[in-house]
């Protein structure tokens, strides 16, 4: 079987390490890829939604599946875009369709949702410069601290969580007058959850699911977890506390309901659902949907399905998951990641990278790196994931900080205190 996977992340370099492995696989491409993903695929220099190019290559190459990594393609209309055409039609492809991937793309959609099936969440008002009084009204109504959403994709960005209520409805208004451009027209106001978060994922077929690993991820920039946002320092599974009890939960009230929900209101979703959840009082509570795999997450995840991935693709493409097994692997699977100095504000590209060599029992996947004169050098904010397994969290931890310490360039930093809280 040939495939095309679309993007150019960590995450993607994981999905391609794991779909390599499958005895099923004749070549897989992606599109663009990176420096990483060229040691277990073939590159092609193609953006992940230039969809005409994306349109020449399956046909070129006999595609027969197509995964889509992240949620720029998917709420652009990349599954649209082929279901529409009569050429490429009868091809399947992993992941949501416009409509679908709205669960990701817009606050507002996804929090009437998670209400019209009666799944646990936060509770909330959307404002837009029209009710902006009643907005202000209800954030009054509420305690401290106060959480704005920019209802449209801000790039992770565009969740503010604030102490101070004027400051609150200053920045709602400065939101909706366009801080975030037009994704923060609409602001979804929240009600604060206390709580630990976790991330929970499904492969679906629209009417199937198989539940992935779950995995937490570390997103702030600086140790304790605090400082700026990222789009995360590193990722541990499994998660202690998702323990079996909460994970049947998880599937009863929010898993099901969100299968069974999209089934019911006729939107066709095919692909992966990412629950960003939090556990309050010993109860599952949804934060928020995305239409994709996570990013360190996946770098975890992967490691820790035991089956073979492409069986559960083909699944997805055929509607027959519920034939399919997923098995686990029983060890814990950490990833570290290495980001450029400056990160998650402005940071350096094109310093070279050493020391890969002497990496020892990790798996590295490359995020935002790019080949200069036969040489590896850093091109993103996320560099590198140092993933490893181990007997224990400890022991994983152990190894991937140790190879953390090898690899080398100007700038380098990660956290020492992934998995710390656990
Ligand atoms: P989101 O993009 O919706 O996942 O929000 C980003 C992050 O903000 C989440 O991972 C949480 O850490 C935090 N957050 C979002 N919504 C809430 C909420 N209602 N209560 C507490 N924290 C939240
Ligand atoms: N790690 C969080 C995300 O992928 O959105």
């Amino acid at each position: 079987m040939n495939i095309l996977l679309l993007g150019s992340g960590g995450r993607e370099h994981a999905m391609a390490w794991k779909i390599a492995q499958s005895p099923k696989l004749s070549t897989l491409y992606v599109a663009p890829g990176n420096p990483g993903t060229a040691s277990v695929a073939t590159n092609l220099p193609i953006a992940a939604d230039d969809f005409q190019q994306i349109k020449k290559v399956v046909i070129e190459k006999n595609i027969e599946i197509v995964v889509v990594g992240p949620e720029d393609p998917l709420v652009k209309g990349v599954v649209n875009f082929f279901a529409d055409d009569e050429e490429l039609k009868h091809i399947p492809v992993v992941g949501p369709d416009k409509v679908g991937a709205q669960l990701e793309g817009s606050k507002d959609f996804s929090k009437q949702f998670m209400f019209r099936h009666n799944i646990p969440t936060a509770g909330y008002l959307s404002v837009t410069a029209e009710n902006i009084t009643e907005g202000i009204e209800f954030l009054k109504s509420l305690e401290a601290p106060y959480v704005l959403k920019a209802d449209g994709l801000a790039a992770g960005k565009g969740v503010l969580i604030l102490n101070d209520l004027d400051e609150t409805i200053t920045e709602l208004k400065a939101m909706l007058d366009g801080k975030f451009g037009a994704a923060s027209k609409t602001v979804v106001i929240e009600e604060f959850l206390d709580g630990i978060e976790c991330s929970v994922f499904i492969i679906t077929d629209g009417k199937n699911y198989k539940i992935l690993p779950e995995a937490k991820d570390y997103k702030r920039i600086g140790e304790g977890d605090k400082g700026l946002n990222t789009g995360g320092m590193g990722a541990v599974s499994p998660v202690p506390f998702a323990d079996a009890d909460f994970m049947r939960k998880v599937e009863e009230r929010i898993i099901k309901p969100t299968v069974d929900g999209l089934d019911s209101e006729g939107i066709v979703y095919k692909g992966f659902i990412f629950f960003g959840l939090i556990k309050v009082k010993g109860e599952p509570v949804t934060i928020e949907y995305n239409a994709r795999m996570g990013d360190p997450e996946t770098e975890v995840v992967m490691l820790r399905i035991k089956s073979d991935f492409v069986e559960l693709l083909e699944g997805v493409a055929n509607g027959n998951l519920n034939e399919k097994t997923i098995e686990f692997d029983e060890r814990s699977a950490v990833t570290v990641m290495l980001v450029a100095g400056g990160y998650p504000e402005e940071y350096a590209k094109g310093d070279e990278i050493s020391g890969l060599e002497s990496v020892e029992n990790s798996i590295v996947f490359h995020a935002g790196t790019a080949t200069k004169d036969g040489k590896i050098v850093t091109n993103g904010g996320r560099v590198m994931a140092i993933s490893s397994y181990g007997a224990n969290k400890a022991e994983a931890l152990a190894v991937s900080f140790a190879n953390a310490q090898k690899i080398q360039y100007k700038g380098k930093y990660f956290r020492t205190d992934i998995g710390f809280d656990l």
